[in-house]
């Protein structure tokens, strides 16, 4: 488990662009900057959020995809709440009296072994039972890191079951824990999350799911972190695409009228139209100046790569345009599910 700055435990996670291993590089070119309330917009795994929030300051957290939104909430919101073992036992022993079977239907063969996907239909519709809104959160946000970590590559945008199951000699991934039972996972990462949740004394919170271009703002400092444009991709990272099946399970109840039939082996949860602002060759760099845009009046960090579309010279123009001043802070750094090292990008806008 990665450590923050002040040593307080992060929860370890395997999501695409998660900033959990530069905190310490953020947390040093922030320094010096002040501020008493920040928007983290593209929130994610709530990484930045925490490093905020331990260094006192007062945090909204915002993510389009209703998935994250419940790790903000079991991470940041929530000052005092844990989940115990209690809790645990109380949640898998709950009686279901009309049990819906949405993944054993809809992925039967496509993520995980039909055992588990009972399991995790029973587990799920129980979780969403609790009347405790940090319990719950809590216990989806352990449930989506078991979910992760028992998947090839961490990801959900390919019906890859066999890559799990074939019986070969492998190069890549980590067997042992993909066939590791989800009960054993999630106590794990409960006790995870549970080490991070503390109260800093101010009113953190989960604003929603806006897009990042419409959020709510009245605060010093927004955090912008957008998904990466590559110049060489014609499209960008599709978060809903690659965690779609996540987002399923955040809208448990609705999520077969979510699912687009698109006639293919692996069904894709209906796609948010804010994702497309930051996927599309035609849109990325209007997107990015409507966010400088709407944040003009505020400090602005945005983080991004290098070689992405806007290119670097392209973003300080955009923010010299709207009058800020920008210092640009780069660092070398490997990101865990890609195999070249990056130069990663902070911009720091006043
Ligand atoms: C690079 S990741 C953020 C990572 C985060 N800082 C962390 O450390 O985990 C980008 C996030 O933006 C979210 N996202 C994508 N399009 C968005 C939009 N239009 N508005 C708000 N969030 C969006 C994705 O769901 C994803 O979690």
């Amino acid at each position: 488990m990665a450590t923050l700055p002040s040593e307080r435990p992060f929860p370890s996670t395997r999501y695409y662009g998660s900033k959990r291993r530069l905190l310490g590089w953020i947390q040093e070119s922030l320094s010096g900057l002040r501020f008493n309330s920040v928007l983290d917009a593209f929130g994610g795994t709530a990484s930045v959020s925490l490093l905020f929030k331990q260094q006192g300051k007062k945090v909204h957290y915002n993510d389009l995809l209703c998935f994250n939104q419940f790790i903000g909430t079991a991470l940041i919101e929530n000052a005092h709440t844990l989940v115990t073992e209690t809790d645990l036992q109380q949640v898998l022993t709950t009686p279901l009296p009309d049990p819906q079977q949405t993944i054993q239907q809809l992925y039967k063969g496509v993520f995980y072994l039909d055992e588990e996907n009972r399991w995790l239909d029973d587990f799920i519709q129980k979780v969403f039972l609790l009347g405790d809104k940090y319990k719950q959160a809590i216990l989806l946000a352990a449930l989506f890191q078991a979910c992760l970590s028992k998947r090839p590559f961490n990801l959900f945008h390919r019906a890859n079951l066999n890559l799990r199951t074939r019986d070969v000699k492998r190069s890549f991934g980590n067997k042992k824990t993909w066939d590791r039972p989800f009960e054993e996972l999630i106590r794990k990462f409960i006790r995870e999350y549970n080490r991070a949740v503390y109260d800093n004394g101010k009113e953190n919170r989960v604003v929603g799911g806006y897009n990042a271009l419409d959020c709510p703002n009245g605060v010093d400092l927004v955090y912008l972190d957008p998904p990466y444009f590559h110049d060489h991709h014609s499209t960008g990272l599709n978060y809903q695409d690659y965690y779609g099946f996540l987002e399923g399970i955040a809208n448990y109840r609705d999520w077969p009228e979510l699912v687009a039939h698109t006639g293919r082996a692996l069904p894709k949860v209906k796609e948010n139209e804010g994702i497309k602002d930051f996927t599309s060759k035609e849109t990325i760099s209007a997107a990015m100046e409507k966010l400088i845009d709407r944040f003009q009046d505020n400090i602005i960090v945005l983080s991004y790569l290098d070689q992405g579309i806007p290119d670097p010279a392209a973003i300080v123009s955009l923010f010299r345009k709207y009058g800020k001043r920008v210092k640009l802070h780069r660092k070398q750094h490997q990101y865990a599910l890609s195999p070249q090292t990056r130069q990663e990008l902070l911009f720091v806008a006043r």
